[in-house]
């Protein structure tokens, strides 16, 4: 279960870790741009933490975040968020949000790769579809494989991030294995340097997705107009780097 993963470690210095992997990519500038655009409301799936989605709601902008991980979620409520947002505990497979309707659902950082299967993926775009408004858009982004990297069924442990909690100085190592006939890479998380409770081993499922095959699920699942970028930049959608998507 993901939930477990991120409850598990990961929540409590989530922000402290991806503030340097990921921050730099401009996402959160990039879906904060789309909701401006929508002028919401928006819903994010796996909004986690709020990296992304906190700072949509203090423009004012109408949201709704679901997560399946009850520590994420925590953290998420522990930064006093407006009351133009509401935090709901569920997984976007069966979600239900009765009849509310949104411009923008959004499903930023790779949280769609928890979908490890084809009926878990077509599950919750058919939740999506459901929930868009009229003329709305769906956007998510997931990371293209580098081919290179992806023959190896195994790639040794290295160090992926040393970063600041609390006062402790705390190193991720980061191993994976692949298994090719799912198309799921597994991460092995190991913490070290931290409090006993922030310390330890956890991992992540993530199935990875070609190019080619999120388009036809996406038309599978009654989407009729998606966009594809290679970069929060919007730059053209190129191999080996980000998959960015706007489908309508
Ligand atoms: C990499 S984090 C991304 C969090 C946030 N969107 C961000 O950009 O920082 C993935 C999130 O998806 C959540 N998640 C995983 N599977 C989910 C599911 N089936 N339904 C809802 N949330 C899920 C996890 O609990 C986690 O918070």
């Amino acid at each position: 279960m993901y939930s477990e993963t991120y409850d598990r470690l990961i929540a409590r210095s989530y922000d402290d870790f991806y503030a340097i992997v990921r921050d730099p990519s401009g996402d959160a500038g990039f879906y904060r741009e789309l909701a401006r655009e929508s002028g919401g409301p928006v819903l994010e799936l796996g909004c986690g933490t709020g990296r992304v989605l906190l700072p949509i709601a203090r423009e004012g902008i109408s949201c709704v975040g679901v997560d399946a991980s009850p520590e994420m979620l925590k953290v998420f409520r522990d930064k006093a968020p407006p009351p133009n947002l509401t935090l709901v505990e569920g997984r976007m497979q069966t979600l239900d949000l009765g009849e509310q309707r949104f411009r923008l659902i959004t499903c930023p950082f790779r949280a769609f790769s928890h979908l490890l299967d084809v009926a878990d993926q077509l599950a919750a775009l058919a939740r999506i579809r459901h929930h868009l408004a009229p003329g709305g858009a769906f956007a998510l982004d997931v990371f293209d494989p580098k081919l290179d990297r992806l023959a190896a069924r195994f790639e040794p442990e290295s160090l992926a991030v040393t970063f600041q909690h609390e006062g402790h100085e705390i190193r991720r190592w980061d191993s994976s294995t692949r298994d090719h006939t799912r198309q799921v890479l597994t991460v092995h998380f190991r913490f070290e340097g931290g409090p006993p409770e922030m310390s330890g081993t956890t991992h992540m499922d993530l199935r990875w997705f070609y190019r080619y095959e999120l388009e036809h699920l996406l038309f599978r699942a009654g989407f009729t107009e998606v966009s594809f970028y290679g970069g929060f930049d919007r730059r053209p959608w190129a191999a080996f780097g980000e998959t960015i998507v706007v489908a309508r």
